[in-house]
Formats: structure tokens, sequence, C-alpha cells
């Protein structure tokens, strides 16, 4: 049976979509599919965009100790839960819950230009401000502290003399619209093996 997936986003939600469009165009050879999105911003782009397909969506009140969130992957029986442009901390009851089953992809080669309030174009002009030559994408566990959990993927790329906070943004997106799903694909199997495993 595929694994459930529930995606979290606060944002635009292009990274929902595509792993949305990953696991729809495996079709039957899926191994995973995404069955809830939910965010604590009831008029988050993402979950409007999420509300047109057939996933159920979900708003969620995140000043609480997480108890909302936990009830609600609870709820709808998931497997694994992917981050996708959520901005808030997970609190320590869900981390723990779903310890090797959250991830986050963040625009940068953690652990620099990570932490609070590291999100969107600053990320990429923190880059640019840093001389760095290159930057990437990391996908990585989701611990209690922000963008700190243990790395299960990195995509490098360079970062040119020409570039733009905002050339720079638009690059990495790309690239985080091909590894995000794969890697996400890929922690499914594994936890499905080791559920297996365990049995
Ligand atoms: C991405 O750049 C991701 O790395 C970061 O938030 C952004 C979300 O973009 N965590 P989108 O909402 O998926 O378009």
């Amino acid at each position: 049976m595929p694994s459930r997936i529930a995606v979290l986003a606060s944002g635009r939600g292009s990274n929902m979509q595509a792993i949305i469009d990953h696991f729809d165009n495996l079709a039957r050879e899926r191994v995973a599919k995404v069955v809830l999105v939910a965010s604590n911003k009831a008029d988050s782009p993402a979950l409007i965009r999420a509300a047109t397909s057939s996933i159920d969506i979900a708003h969620f009140n995140s000043a609480d100790d997480g108890s909302e969130l936990l009830s609600l992957l609870e709820t709808f029986h998931i497997d694994l839960v992917v981050l996708a442009g959520y901005l808030k901390r997970i609190p320590p009851k869900v981390t723990r819950a779903y310890s090797g089953r959250m991830l986050n992809i963040h625009p940068a080669l953690l652990p620099d230009f990570g932490g609070e309030g590291m999100y969107g174009l600053r990320v990429h002009e923190a880059v640019i401000a840093s001389g760095a030559r290159e930057t990437g994408v990391t996908v990585h566990l989701v611990s209690d502290e922000y963008d700190r959990g243990p790395i299960v993927a990195q995509w490098r790329l360079a970062v040119n003399a020409s570039d733009t906070p905002e050339s720079l943004a638009a690059r990495v997106l790309n690239v985080e619209h091909t590894v995000y799903p794969r890697v996400v694909e890929m922690v499914a199997i594994l936890n499905q093996l080791e559920a297996t495993r365990t049995d």
C-alpha cells in the first residue's frame, strides 16, 4: 500500500505541486501519495491550490504544543510528513512522533545560511553577500530546531558573478522541484522497508 504523505505548506506551494505530480506520474508504480495538504494559514496559496485537486486540505492552529497538528496527522493515518515552505517551528511532540518520517527542504547548503528567519530571498541575498561560489538545495530530517536535523541529500549549483538574489532563487527552486520528490520517494521506500523488518 502506498505510504500516506501530508504536505505542510504556508506559501505558494510549488514544491507541493512537484511532489503531487511526481507521484501522480508514477501512477500504479508509486510507493507513496499525497493525501493531505495542511497549513497554519487558512489563506495559504498552497492550500488554495490543493483544494482544486481531490487531496484533502486542512488548517490547524500552530500556537499550541503541537497537539492539534499531531491529532490531524493521526486522523489521516499519515506515514510521512513533508514540509514545503512551512515557516513555523515543529513542536517536539510532533517531531518525536514522526522521528525519521518528517522532511524539510532548504534553498541553500546547510548548515550554512539556515536557521530562524532564513527563508525566501534573504537566503540568496546572504549567499551572494558572503561571496560563496556555490549554493544548492538541502533536504533534511526535521528536528525541533530550525534547519538542523540530519541531512538526507544535497545538490550543489554554482553562483554566477552575474547572479542576483532573484536569479539565484529561480535556479535553486528549479532544482528543488527535481530533487525533493525523488528524495521523498527514497525516504518513503526506506520507511516501508524498515516497517516490514520490524513487523
Ligand atoms: C522553497 O524555496 C523551500 O526551499 C523553502 O521554502 C520555499 C517554498 O517554495 N523551504 P514553494 O512554496 O514550494 O514554492
